[in-house]
């Protein structure tokens, strides 16, 4: 009654932000990323019926609160499939910094799904670990897959809505730069930024109303590998996105001077010739799209900025796994 998996995490080009119902956690927006090695997350449960209750170590850190909370309910939806109630000993590993917008939830809730099926002995399915890791946290349902992935909108009561691939990740040899600008924590996790956001922002209609327009740009952008049409919408999308978070009431800045200094760096690289596009999500890290070749270019500007503590280079990275232990 024990497994292991791996999941990489994801950045996504076009964002979700809001949900259309809290309870069943379904996406307002549709969404698109790219899973992205070597972000990696490694996740072990063992089901042992000596446990009183389930227990979570992330990074040998016991874990409690919202993440623990989160954790369970995962659990206790695999244990009401698997018909049996044993709890769970859950222990997982993150390779790059947790919590500060670095996905490091969309690998982990991915990894978990995939592990705790398996721990239960279900069966290898990837659309219901993806339904699965959805409902813990949405953009995990993504992380279940590699290469380019989709996240629908979803609809009322859509219990089962997943992910899907759409582009295996050899469709396009892109890299992703991420400019580390912190080792801590954010301040406001998404799901608090994208409920107060939808509760509070003047703005929030206006980006679930706007968001699929960048979602299809970037389809298209993506389909034709066309890095400019991608990363022109994929800006589009990440501004409008934290537009709606920073006219809520009070409002959520996600950014720090380290991240304006990275986003201007990616735009003096465009002026010289640099196909680059940057993207920022619920921390202040900023994460650089750019052709392979461009990779050392992109690496060297960005560690001569100010704030930028330290680059990680992705590349599009394969769908979560099982893993021998
Ligand atoms: C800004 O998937 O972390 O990274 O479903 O509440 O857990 P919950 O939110 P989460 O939100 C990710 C938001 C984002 C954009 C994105 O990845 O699409």
């Amino acid at each position: 009654m024990k497994a292991t998996a791996e999941a990489f995490a994801n950045i996504a080009l076009a964002k979700y932000w809001g949900k259309s119902d809290v309870a069943l956690n379904l996406p307002a927006v549709p969404s698109l990323s790219l899973t992205l090695d070597p972000l990696r997350t490694q996740t072990r449960v063992e089901f042992d019926a000596s446990l009183t209750h389930d227990e979570l170590l992330l990074n040998d850190t016991r874990g409690a609160g919202r993440t623990l909370a989160r954790v369970v309910h995962l659990l206790e939806n695999v244990r009401k499939e698997a018909g049996f109630g044993t709890f769970a000993r859950v222990e997982s590993h993150n390779h790059f910094p947790t919590a500060s917008g670095l996905a490091s939830s969309a690998s982990g809730f991915a990894a978990l799904a995939i592990a705790a099926r398996a721990a239960a002995s279900l069966p290898f399915d990837r659309n219901k670990a993806s339904a699965l890791a959805r409902q813990a946290s949405a953009s995990a349902a993504r992380s279940v897959f590699g290469g380019f992935v989709v996240l629908a909108a979803g609809q009322h009561d859509e219990a089962t809505l997943c992910a899907q691939p759409i582009f295996e990740r050899t469709h396009w040899d892109l890299r992703v730069v991420v400019a580390v600008t912190t080792e801590g924590e954010k301040e406001t996790g998404s799901t608090l930024g994208m409920e107060h956001s939808r509760t509070t922002s003047p703005y929030y209609e206006a980006w679930v109303a706007n968001a699929p327009l960048y979602f299809e740009r970037v389809l298209e952008g993506v389909r034709t590998r066309d890095l400019e049409l991608a990363g022109e919408a994929m800006e589009e999308s990440t501004f409008a996105m934290h537009a709606c978070a920073l006219a809520a009431s009070p409002g959520i800045l996600y950014f720090t001077p380290s991240t304006l200094a990275a986003y201007e760096t990616v735009k003096s690289l465009r002026k010289n010739g640099v196909c680059a596009y940057a993207t920022m999500d619920a921390g202040p890290h900023v994460k650089v799209f750019c052709d392979a070749n461009d990779v050392d270019r992109v690496n060297h500007a960005l560690l001569q900025t100010s704030g930028v503590l330290r680059t990680i280079t992705a590349s599009p990275g394969r769908g979560a796994e099982l893993i021998q232990p």
